[in-house]
């Protein structure tokens, strides 16, 4: 039966073709499963629906039908995400007719949901496009668990040769379906990851090189110290840049300094690089910057290359000349730079500069299959000059080996929240109802009024705690598990232990406010205190998610 299956060539003409830097350019937004073109507030934009397409063959219907989700999350925009199209019997191909050869997005959005009755924990299948394995046996469902989403858009970028034709291939996995909402293909200027400047190799002389046999995956796109920055706030090219917080190491945040003025692009770093939101913020070390290592952590497939795009520009205005601030760059726990000096590397303040590093991340004889790739900076200890470190932004890049991108699903550990519990949290980013916050936190919020305290413990053995009498169990699942880690301080007990929060004991700061070291039970367990600046550009809620994310104790008190 299968046999008679063939994939089937949607044409799609929606193409708008413009002329920039005389390269045509290709903006694909095809809403699939639904049936007219239909404009999105939340991105402003028009989304092209699959169905009624004249190029689209008669028998669509015997190979895949559209669908709806169950419940859409009221967080997650209405197009592309309240339609799709299933398909639960063999391949089915769409087939792109982009306008010129050369590198193009391909994003891919998933809203794993119950569909016309199918389970989404039912729902597995691999996509290729124009040779390139991409996902194999990919669970929507598993991978948005992970990352504690409730959607997720796979970025791939792919090098069209010369074909002119971009083609996507769905294939459920057997006693699978698979399934799409949307589709996006957007075009990027040759150079920009492509056949770039040659990157640094992290602990080798020599490995691959991006050309145009290599597809990669786009893993992190994050503005440091920064916000969000939506693809329409991009450079034309639809990307978006997430906040850095929940990948920084340790309590230890650092300042969070912005620029007013315009950024100076150049030649070598062209305006289209990256947006100039992207340079205007940062994340610096501060005057502590000699008592820790500006840290981020980033769960990846082990196995592959990655592609690490530092950006960076000076932006301090104390900060003017070459040798002002010298520092180090570590990847993998290994040193990319021994004395960054972005003043040297550039013409200035509010010069922008990208530098680009490849490194392995091998499973390190684990069975796992995510490995954390470590990015961490610290002050030249041999200067004498202005003790800093600096980092505006960066993008991680999944390499293909042979063609191919694809890695197992995660294994979803008891600490990866549930997408049900996560639903209380997300999407209240302005003004966070209480009740969900009461529902996240459990049983440890006392009263939440001005001033957030939270305690973070190291999770020593000899700390004699409740939480010893538990079993490490998922915070998603109930919030009595949350009740019993808890243990409840009384705000006397935070003022002794700070010295009635004394600056003396504050060991750093982030964009939430100060962090205090103190020492409680006698002075035998040190703990970190983090105090929430009402003043913060950072709410409740951002400070909450970061509660969640630590799988820390916490008390939040009312004062
Ligand atoms: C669907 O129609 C196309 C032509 O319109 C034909 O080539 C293909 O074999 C048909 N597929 C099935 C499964 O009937
Ligand atoms: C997709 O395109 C590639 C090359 O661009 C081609 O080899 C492959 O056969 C195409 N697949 C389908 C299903 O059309
Ligand atoms: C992003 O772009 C929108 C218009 O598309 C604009 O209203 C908004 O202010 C921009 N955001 C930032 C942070 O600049
Ligand atoms: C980059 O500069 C060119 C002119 O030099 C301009 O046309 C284009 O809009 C700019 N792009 C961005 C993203 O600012
Ligand atoms: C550290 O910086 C903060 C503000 O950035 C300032 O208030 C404080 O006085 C500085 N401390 C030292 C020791 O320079
Ligand atoms: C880097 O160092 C940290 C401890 O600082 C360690 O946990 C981690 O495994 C190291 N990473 C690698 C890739 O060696
Ligand atoms: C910073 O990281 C490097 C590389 O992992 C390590 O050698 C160094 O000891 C760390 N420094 C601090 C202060 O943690
Ligand atoms: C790509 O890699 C995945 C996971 O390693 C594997 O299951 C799959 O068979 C590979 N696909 C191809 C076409 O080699
Ligand atoms: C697909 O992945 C799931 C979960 O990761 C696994 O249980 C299943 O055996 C895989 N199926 C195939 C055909 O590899």
């Amino acid at each position: 039966m299968l046999a008679f299956c063939l994939p089937f060539f949607f044409v799609l003409l929606f193409s708008t073709t413009s002329s920039q830097a005389d390269t045509p350019t290709d903006h694909f937004f095809l809403s699939c499963g639904s049936s007219a073109a239909t404009y999105s507030n939340s991105d402003q934009r028009y989304w092209d629906g699959d169905q009624h397409s004249k190029f689209m063959p008669s028998n669509i219907t015997t190979t895949s039908f559209s669908s709806h989700p169950d419940n859409l999350d009221p967080s997650v925009p209405q197009i592309p995400y309240s339609t799709a199209r299933i398909f639960n019997t063999c391949s089915f191909t769409y087939t792109f007719p982009v306008s010129s050869q050369g590198p193009k997005y391909l994003r891919l959005h998933f809203y794993p949901a119950t569909y016309s009755g199918l389970h989404t924990e039912q729902s597995f299948f691999s996509v290729s496009s124009n040779g390139y394995s991409l996902l194999t046996n990919f669970s929507a469902f598993l991978v948005a668990s992970f990352m504690a989403k409730s959607h997720v858009v796979k970025e791939f970028l792919i090098y069209v040769k010369d074909t002119q034709i971009l083609n996507v291939t769905f294939t459920p996995s057997p006693n699978a379906y698979a399934f799409i909402n949307g589709i996006e293909i957007v075009s990027m200027p040759e150079h920009l990851y492509f056949n770039a400047k040659t990157p640094k190799y992290v602990n080798e002389y020599t490995g691959p090189v991006i050309n145009m046999d290599t597809a990669l995956e786009n893993v992190y796109r994050l503005n440091m110290g920064g916000g969000q920055i939506t693809g329409n706030n991009d450079t034309g090219m639809y990307r978006s840049w997430d906040q850095d917080n929940k990948y920084i190491y340790g309590a230890a945040f650092g300042l969070t300094p912005t620029y007013p003025s315009p950024i100076m692009y150049t030649m070598e770093t062209p305006n289209y690089t990256a947006p100039e939101l992207v340079y205007q913020s940062q994340r610096s070390m501060g005057n502590q910057s000699d008592k820790y290592n500006l840290t981020w952590r980033f769960p990846v497939d082990s196995g592959f290359y990655y592609m690490l795009r530092l950006h960076l520009c000076n932006i301090i205005q104390e900060y003017t000349k070459e040798g002002d601030v010298l520092f180090r760059i570590f990847i993998n726990n290994q040193t990319v730079e021994q004395e960054a000096d972005v003043i040297h590397w550039t013409h200035g303040s509010g010069y922008p500069v990208f530098k680009d590093y490849i490194v392995f991340v091998n499973s390190n004889g684990g069975h796992r299959s995510k490995q954390d790739l470590w990015l961490a900076m610290h002050p030249d200890p041999n200067s004498d000059l202005c003790h800093d470190a600096y980092l505006n932004g960066l993008e991680a890049f999944k390499l293909s080996v042979n063609g191919n991108l694809s890695s197992p699903n995660p294994e979803l550990s008891p600490d990866h929240l549930q997408p049900s519990v996560l639903s209380a949290t997300k999407g209240e980013k302005k003004n966070p109802p209480f009740s969900a916050i009461f529902g996240v936190v459990g049983g440890c919020l006392v009263l939440l009024l001005s001033i957030l305290i939270l305690i973070v413990f190291r999770r020593q053995r000899r700390v004699k705690h409740h939480s010893t009498t538990t079993n490490k169990s998922s915070w998603g699942q109930t919030s009595s598990v949350t009740i019993l880690r808890c243990r409840r301080f009384t705000l006397q007990e935070i003022k002794m232990a700070t010295d009635e929060f004394n600056d003396n004991c504050s060991i750093g700061s982030g964009g939430f406010g100060k962090v205090y070291k103190g020492y409680m039970d006698n002075a035998t367990t040190i703990v970190a205190i983090k105090r929430l600046n009402p003043s913060s550009s950072q709410g409740p809620h951002e400070f909450l998610t970061e509660i969640v994310r630590l799988n820390i104790l916490c008390l939040i008190f009312n004062l």
